[in-house]
């Protein structure tokens, strides 16, 4: 049971309220408990001194010739029945015709049930009553008569005052040490916990202490047994944030090495221009050298910049439903001047946009800036011959039942040798035996983009056993 609504909740709190809160409740059924049973225990000598006094009148009992009862109390007997400061008693004894033989008249009957015929027990039985405005315990016992057909009947009434007394001493003597219990065991029990809750404080205090850059694990047996998985949790968080800001790290070196090779090519080149024997074609060599240096710094600076929109592309940037023919016809128009340049046949085969099937929930700028990176890789890797031409085809496949959606890029290239194609999807790793220039990030942009549009991208043979075999990248797509 919550005492208190709070925002955050405190263990120690809710600790506390559902240790206390039963033990609250309990106590006055506790009480009530204790109330019963003092009752029962303050009857049990009264009934027992009352049946005595029952069975005792009974002994007065006498029977006259003829079938008559008499009944004469002795003084001290009668004296014995009165003797008691605190309660007041009654006693009444019936001859077998119901007339009083002694004690009061009008004492109420025993109950209907406890008819002579089926009462005739001989052992007093015990009743609680009402007489003259006042709660009674009665004894009653039918005593036969010898000759009379029914029986005569002795009762003894008496208030209920040394009973009420005795329970009432009963009760103090089990509650009151209560009093001073409860307070004591609410208190060890909040002892108890702030014990128990000091393992954490103290883990707080140890990570409080680190150094930020401290990314080595918690000691997890230094914690309870409890809190051990959740200490270990933390540990696999620090360890994949250590890797993470070391793949950072890793990744802002090589980047800023791939920017310094064209910017040192740049420096060079403009010393060389400014040299005083440099000639009108000198300068020329030095200018076109200078315009390529700059042109692969740009494209270096654009992959980095792609790079980052694709890993921050997953929440920032506005999903909504692409027609992936539309995007990838897009790309390939705008490739075909280069494909041109190459002497490579670019080309598409696949449906026509506009089916609703061949749409996936993305941003069509990563999508594009994906297809874009596989598209051009095929176009620089692939050498064009007269005798062989080069051919870059782009190929949509969707399964009309499964809706599943395969886009392809297939080349007739070098293709990727088995060994090389883990690696190629590792940032800036570029495969060697290419005169080809790239900053090796194009891969990882498409698998990442990939990654957060649910799809998945492999490299195979493109014409598996052909030498050479060709590059055939394939994007899954899930539905
Ligand atoms: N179609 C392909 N045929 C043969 N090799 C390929 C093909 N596509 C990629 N590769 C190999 O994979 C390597 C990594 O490709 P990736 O696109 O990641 O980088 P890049 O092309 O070198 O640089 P960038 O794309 O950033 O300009 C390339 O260096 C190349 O060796
Ligand atoms: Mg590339």
């Amino acid at each position: 049971m919550k005492l208190f609504q709070r925002t955050q909740r405190s263990l120690f709190g809710e600790i506390l309220d559902w240790m206390l809160t039963p033990l609250l409740l309990l106590w006055p059924i506790s009480l009530a408990l204790t109330w019963l049973v003092a009752q029962n225990l303050a009857n049990k000598p009264f009934d027992r001194a009352l049946v005595y006094n029952v069975q005792a009148l009974a002994q007065f009992i006498q029977v006259a010739p003829g079938g008559r009862a008499r009944f004469s109390l002795p003084q001290p007997a009668s004296e014995l029945l009165r003797a008691d400061d605190a309660d007041i008693v009654y006693y009444q004894v019936l001859g077998a015709r119901g007339e009083l033989l002694s004690g009061e008249r009008d004492l109420p009957a025993p109950p209907s049930e406890f008819e002579p015929e089926t009462d005739m027990n001989e052992v007093p039985a015990l009743r609680d009553a009402e007489f003259r405005g006042l709660p009674m315990r009665m004894a009653w016992v039918w005593v036969p008569i010898e000759g009379a057909r029914a029986p005569a009947l002795v009762q003894v009434a008496e208030t209920r005052e040394k009973r009420s007394v005795l329970a009432a001493e009963i009760i103090k003597g089990v509650m009151l040490p209560q009093f001073a219990i409860l307070p004591l065991a609410v208190l060890l029990v909040w002892l108890a916990l702030v014990r128990g809750i000091k393992p954490l404080s103290e883990l707080e205090a140890r990570i409080r202490a680190r150094r930020p850059d401290d990314l080595s694990p918690l000691d997890e047996h230094a914690v309870p047994q409890e809190v051990g998985p959740l200490v270990s949790s933390v540990n696999g968080l620090l360890t994949r944030l250590k890797d993470s800001i070391a793949t950072q790290k890793r990744f802002l070196a090589d980047a800023a090495h791939q920017l310094k090779t064209p910017l040192a090519g740049l420096r060079m080149q403009a010393d060389l221009a400014q040299r005083q024997d440099a000639d009108a074609e000198d300068l020329k060599q030095s200018l076109q050298l200078i315009g390529l240096a700059s042109m692969r710094a740009t494209h270096t600076v654009n992959q980095l910049l792609a790079m980052a929109r694709a890993e921050s592309g997953g929440a920032a940037l506005a999903h909504q439903p692409c027609d992936i023919v539309q995007l990838i016809l897009e790309v390939v128009r705008e490739a075909v001047p280069r494909a041109m340049d190459h002497q490579i046949d670019l080309g598409y085969e696949g449906p026509e946009p506009g089916s609703p099937e061949l749409s996936r929930h993305g941003n069509p700028t990563l999508l594009k800036e994906m297809i874009r990176n596989l598209v051009d890789n095929a176009v620089n890797y692939t050498s064009s011959t007269p005798e062989r031409p080069g051919v870059v085809t782009v190929r949509v496949r969707s399964d009309p039942f499964s809706h599943a959606l395969a886009v392809q890029v297939e080349d007739n290239g070098p293709g990727v040798p088995a060994a090389e194609r883990g690696r190629i999807f590792e940032p800036f790793y570029r495969a060697l035996g290419t005169n080809v220039d790239g900053t090796g990030l194009g891969l990882p942009i498409v698998q990442e983009i990939a990654r957060q549009h649910g799809a998945e991208v492999t490299v195979d043979d493109a014409h598996p056993g052909q030498q050479p075999p060709g590059a055939l990248f394939t994007l899954r797509f899930a539905r």
